[in-house]
Protein backbone atom coordinates (compact mmCIF):
# COMPACT_ATOMS: atom_id res chain seq x y z
CA UNK A 1 0.00 0.00 0.00
CA UNK A 2 1.71 3.22 -0.92
CA UNK A 3 -0.05 6.20 0.58
CA UNK A 4 0.30 9.84 -0.82
CA UNK A 5 0.28 12.53 2.51
CA UNK A 6 -0.45 16.02 1.11
CA UNK A 7 -0.43 19.62 2.35
CA UNK A 8 -1.09 22.93 0.57
CA UNK A 9 1.59 24.93 2.86
CA UNK A 10 4.85 24.09 3.90
CA UNK A 11 3.99 24.30 7.25
CA UNK A 12 0.89 22.04 6.81
CA UNK A 13 3.33 19.27 6.29
CA UNK A 14 6.48 20.16 8.67
CA UNK A 15 5.59 18.27 11.50
CA UNK A 16 5.88 14.68 10.02
CA UNK A 17 9.17 15.78 9.16
CA UNK A 18 10.66 17.50 11.99
CA UNK A 19 8.76 17.58 14.71
CA UNK A 20 9.76 15.70 18.38
CA UNK A 21 5.97 14.91 19.05
CA UNK A 22 5.95 12.87 15.72
CA UNK A 23 9.44 11.03 17.29
CA UNK A 24 8.23 7.50 15.53
CA UNK A 25 7.73 9.46 12.05
CA UNK A 26 10.82 11.58 12.31
CA UNK A 27 13.13 8.84 12.77
CA UNK A 28 11.64 7.14 10.30
CA UNK A 29 11.66 10.04 7.71
CA UNK A 30 15.29 10.30 8.52
CA UNK A 31 15.69 7.82 6.28
CA UNK A 32 13.89 9.02 3.84
CA UNK A 33 14.36 9.97 0.27
CA UNK A 34 13.71 13.13 -1.54
CA UNK A 35 12.78 13.33 -5.19
CA UNK A 36 12.13 16.87 -6.90
CA UNK A 37 9.47 16.68 -9.60
CA UNK A 38 7.40 19.36 -11.45
CA UNK A 39 8.42 21.80 -9.28
CA UNK A 40 7.94 20.05 -5.55
CA UNK A 41 9.97 17.84 -3.86
CA UNK A 42 8.35 14.61 -3.02
CA UNK A 43 9.37 12.57 0.17
CA UNK A 44 9.39 8.83 0.03
CA UNK A 45 9.64 6.51 2.92
CA UNK A 46 8.42 3.53 4.69
CA UNK A 47 6.41 4.05 7.97
CA UNK A 48 5.38 0.03 9.49
CA UNK A 49 4.34 -2.04 6.53
CA UNK A 50 3.27 1.63 4.69
CA UNK A 51 5.08 2.98 1.60
CA UNK A 52 4.33 7.34 2.19
CA UNK A 53 4.68 9.97 -0.50
CA UNK A 54 4.22 13.32 1.52
CA UNK A 55 4.37 16.36 -0.37
CA UNK A 56 3.18 20.29 0.00
CA UNK A 57 1.71 21.33 -3.17
CA UNK A 58 1.49 25.32 -2.96
CA UNK A 59 -1.50 27.46 -2.43
CA UNK A 60 -4.76 26.99 -4.53
CA UNK A 61 -6.73 24.68 -6.57
CA UNK A 62 -4.38 24.18 -9.59
CA UNK A 63 -0.97 23.36 -7.34
CA UNK A 64 -3.22 20.78 -5.59
CA UNK A 65 -4.39 18.97 -8.76
CA UNK A 66 -0.78 18.69 -10.11
CA UNK A 67 0.81 17.37 -6.87
CA UNK A 68 -2.55 15.24 -6.13
CA UNK A 69 -2.14 13.74 -9.95
CA UNK A 70 1.73 13.43 -9.51
CA UNK A 71 1.14 11.55 -6.66
CA UNK A 72 -1.17 9.20 -8.07
CA UNK A 73 0.33 8.90 -11.59
CA UNK A 74 3.59 9.09 -11.09
CA UNK A 75 4.60 8.14 -7.59
CA UNK A 76 1.40 5.40 -7.94
CA UNK A 77 -0.17 5.82 -4.64
CA UNK A 78 -3.15 3.83 -4.18
CA UNK A 79 -4.82 6.40 -1.53
CA UNK A 80 -4.29 9.85 -0.67
CA UNK A 81 -4.68 11.94 2.66
CA UNK A 82 -4.81 15.63 2.44
CA UNK A 83 -3.72 17.60 5.65
CA UNK A 84 -4.36 20.77 6.76
CA UNK A 85 -5.97 24.20 8.10
CA UNK A 86 -8.73 25.39 6.98
CA UNK A 87 -11.38 28.65 7.95
CA UNK A 88 -14.52 27.51 9.98
CA UNK A 89 -17.74 28.31 8.04
CA UNK A 90 -20.32 26.66 10.89
CA UNK A 91 -20.50 28.28 14.35
CA UNK A 92 -19.58 25.08 15.93
CA UNK A 93 -16.71 25.02 15.04
CA UNK A 94 -14.12 26.94 16.53
CA UNK A 95 -9.49 27.73 16.36
CA UNK A 96 -7.94 23.85 16.63
CA UNK A 97 -11.18 21.82 15.80
CA UNK A 98 -10.55 19.24 12.71
CA UNK A 99 -13.27 18.52 10.54
CA UNK A 100 -12.91 15.66 8.37
CA UNK A 101 -14.97 16.56 4.56
CA UNK A 102 -17.81 14.33 3.96
CA UNK A 103 -18.25 15.82 0.58
CA UNK A 104 -16.49 18.48 -0.94
CA UNK A 105 -17.57 21.21 -3.09
CA UNK A 106 -15.95 24.58 -5.41
CA UNK A 107 -17.61 27.24 -4.52
CA UNK A 108 -15.66 29.66 -7.07
CA UNK A 109 -16.71 27.70 -9.84
CA UNK A 110 -19.64 29.58 -11.61
CA UNK A 111 -21.18 28.72 -14.90
CA UNK A 112 -24.54 30.23 -14.08
CA UNK A 113 -24.87 32.30 -16.46
CA UNK A 114 -26.20 29.61 -18.41
CA UNK A 115 -28.26 27.97 -16.15
CA UNK A 116 -26.29 25.38 -14.36
CA UNK A 117 -26.08 25.51 -10.40
CA UNK A 118 -23.50 27.32 -8.64
CA UNK A 119 -20.16 24.73 -8.22
CA UNK A 120 -21.13 22.45 -11.53
CA UNK A 121 -20.08 22.24 -14.73
CA UNK A 122 -21.49 19.85 -17.73
CA UNK A 123 -20.18 16.08 -17.02
CA UNK A 124 -19.14 17.26 -13.67
CA UNK A 125 -20.86 17.24 -10.29
CA UNK A 126 -21.28 20.06 -7.08
CA UNK A 127 -20.25 17.67 -4.57
CA UNK A 128 -17.68 15.06 -4.19
CA UNK A 129 -17.87 12.60 -1.66
CA UNK A 130 -14.93 11.21 0.76
CA UNK A 131 -14.33 7.96 0.97
CA UNK A 132 -16.79 5.65 3.67
CA UNK A 133 -13.95 3.22 4.66
CA UNK A 134 -11.29 6.10 5.04
CA UNK A 135 -14.42 7.85 7.72
CA UNK A 136 -14.88 4.85 9.41
CA UNK A 137 -11.03 4.68 10.44
CA UNK A 138 -10.90 8.32 11.18
CA UNK A 139 -13.88 7.95 12.95
CA UNK A 140 -12.60 5.10 15.33
CA UNK A 141 -9.35 6.59 15.61
CA UNK A 142 -11.38 9.85 17.17
CA UNK A 143 -13.51 7.98 19.48
CA UNK A 144 -10.09 6.23 20.60
CA UNK A 145 -8.48 9.44 21.20
CA UNK A 146 -11.47 10.90 22.51
CA UNK A 147 -10.91 13.74 19.66
CA UNK A 148 -13.68 15.54 19.06
CA UNK A 149 -14.27 15.00 15.17
CA UNK A 150 -16.74 17.00 12.64
CA UNK A 151 -17.97 15.29 9.78
CA UNK A 152 -18.97 18.19 7.22
CA UNK A 153 -19.13 19.82 3.78
CA UNK A 154 -15.68 21.53 3.00
CA UNK A 155 -16.16 23.92 0.04
CA UNK A 156 -12.96 25.19 -1.56
CA UNK A 157 -11.99 28.16 -4.05
CA UNK A 158 -9.08 30.08 -4.96
CA UNK A 159 -9.42 33.17 -2.52
CA UNK A 160 -8.75 33.42 0.99
CA UNK A 161 -12.19 34.21 2.80
CA UNK A 162 -11.96 37.17 5.68
CA UNK A 163 -15.53 38.64 5.02
CA UNK A 164 -19.18 37.63 6.89
CA UNK A 165 -20.95 38.29 4.07
CA UNK A 166 -18.94 35.94 1.53
CA UNK A 167 -19.12 33.28 4.13
CA UNK A 168 -22.21 33.43 4.85
CA UNK A 169 -22.96 33.22 0.97
CA UNK A 170 -20.84 29.84 1.08
CA UNK A 171 -22.66 28.76 3.91
CA UNK A 172 -26.23 28.91 2.63
CA UNK A 173 -25.61 28.33 -1.38
CA UNK A 174 -23.14 24.92 -0.78
CA UNK A 175 -24.57 24.17 3.03
CA UNK A 176 -20.46 24.52 3.40
CA UNK A 177 -18.67 24.01 7.46
CA UNK A 178 -15.74 25.04 6.36
CA UNK A 179 -13.55 26.62 3.80
CA UNK A 180 -10.70 26.23 2.40
CA UNK A 181 -8.36 26.39 -1.06
CA UNK A 182 -7.41 22.26 -2.02
CA UNK A 183 -9.74 19.81 -0.78
CA UNK A 184 -12.10 19.89 -3.73
CA UNK A 185 -9.45 19.99 -6.35
CA UNK A 186 -7.45 16.95 -5.01
CA UNK A 187 -10.94 15.25 -4.64
CA UNK A 188 -12.01 15.74 -7.98
CA UNK A 189 -8.74 14.21 -9.11
CA UNK A 190 -8.71 11.28 -6.62
CA UNK A 191 -12.33 10.61 -7.69
CA UNK A 192 -11.89 10.37 -11.50
CA UNK A 193 -8.75 8.06 -10.81
CA UNK A 194 -10.94 5.81 -8.54
CA UNK A 195 -8.50 6.59 -5.68
CA UNK A 196 -9.60 6.44 -2.28
CA UNK A 197 -9.03 10.04 -0.17
CA UNK A 198 -9.87 11.99 2.99
CA UNK A 199 -9.29 15.39 3.43
CA UNK A 200 -8.73 16.82 7.06
CA UNK A 201 -8.69 20.12 8.50
CA UNK A 202 -7.91 22.07 11.63
CA UNK A 203 -9.16 25.36 12.14
CA UNK A 204 -6.97 28.43 11.43
CA UNK A 205 -9.35 31.22 11.89
CA UNK A 206 -13.26 31.76 11.26
CA UNK A 207 -12.91 33.48 7.84
CA UNK A 208 -14.32 36.66 8.97
CA UNK A 209 -12.77 40.31 9.74
CA UNK A 210 -9.73 38.45 12.12
CA UNK A 211 -9.00 35.80 9.45
CA UNK A 212 -5.71 37.20 8.32
CA UNK A 213 -4.40 37.30 11.86
CA UNK A 214 -5.68 34.67 13.30
CA UNK A 215 -3.98 32.54 10.20
CA UNK A 216 -1.07 33.34 10.87
CA UNK A 217 -1.30 33.23 14.59
CA UNK A 218 -2.90 29.38 14.83
CA UNK A 219 -1.64 27.89 11.39
CA UNK A 220 1.49 25.97 12.93
CA UNK A 221 -1.03 24.98 15.88
CA UNK A 222 -3.62 23.95 13.95
CA UNK A 223 -1.82 22.26 11.21
CA UNK A 224 0.06 20.18 14.15
CA UNK A 225 -2.96 19.11 15.15
CA UNK A 226 -4.38 17.88 12.22
CA UNK A 227 -0.89 16.22 11.16
CA UNK A 228 -0.87 14.36 14.67
CA UNK A 229 -4.74 12.99 13.92
CA UNK A 230 -3.07 11.70 10.25
CA UNK A 231 -0.20 9.68 12.08
CA UNK A 232 -2.71 7.88 14.26
CA UNK A 233 -4.60 7.08 10.74
CA UNK A 234 -1.81 6.02 10.01
CA UNK A 235 -1.37 3.32 12.34
CA UNK A 236 -4.74 2.34 11.73
CA UNK A 237 -4.77 1.40 7.66
CA UNK A 238 -1.39 -0.35 8.70
CA UNK A 239 -3.33 -2.74 11.17
CA UNK A 240 -6.83 -2.89 8.97
CA UNK A 241 -6.59 -1.71 5.37
CA UNK A 242 -5.08 -4.67 3.94
CA UNK A 243 -6.24 -7.18 6.34
N1 LIG B 1 -7.62 28.28 4.87
C1 LIG B 1 -7.60 28.61 6.17
N2 LIG B 1 -8.41 29.66 6.39
C2 LIG B 1 -8.94 30.01 5.21
C3 LIG B 1 -9.84 31.02 4.80
N3 LIG B 1 -10.34 31.91 5.66
N4 LIG B 1 -10.17 31.09 3.48
C4 LIG B 1 -9.66 30.21 2.60
N5 LIG B 1 -8.80 29.24 2.95
C5 LIG B 1 -8.44 29.13 4.22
Amino acid sequence: MKIAIMGAMVEEVDPFLGDIEHEPLLKFFKKHNEVVYAGNTYHEAKYKDLDIVLAYSKIGKVFSALTASTMLEHFGCDMLLFTGVAGAVSPDLKIGDLIVATELCQHDLDITAFGHPFGYVPEGKVYVKSDNRLLSIAREVANEKEIELKGGVIATGDQFIADNERKEWIAKTFNADAIEMEGASVAVVCDAMEVPFFVLRAISDSADMEATFDFDEFLKESAKVSSSFIMAMLDKISDKWSK
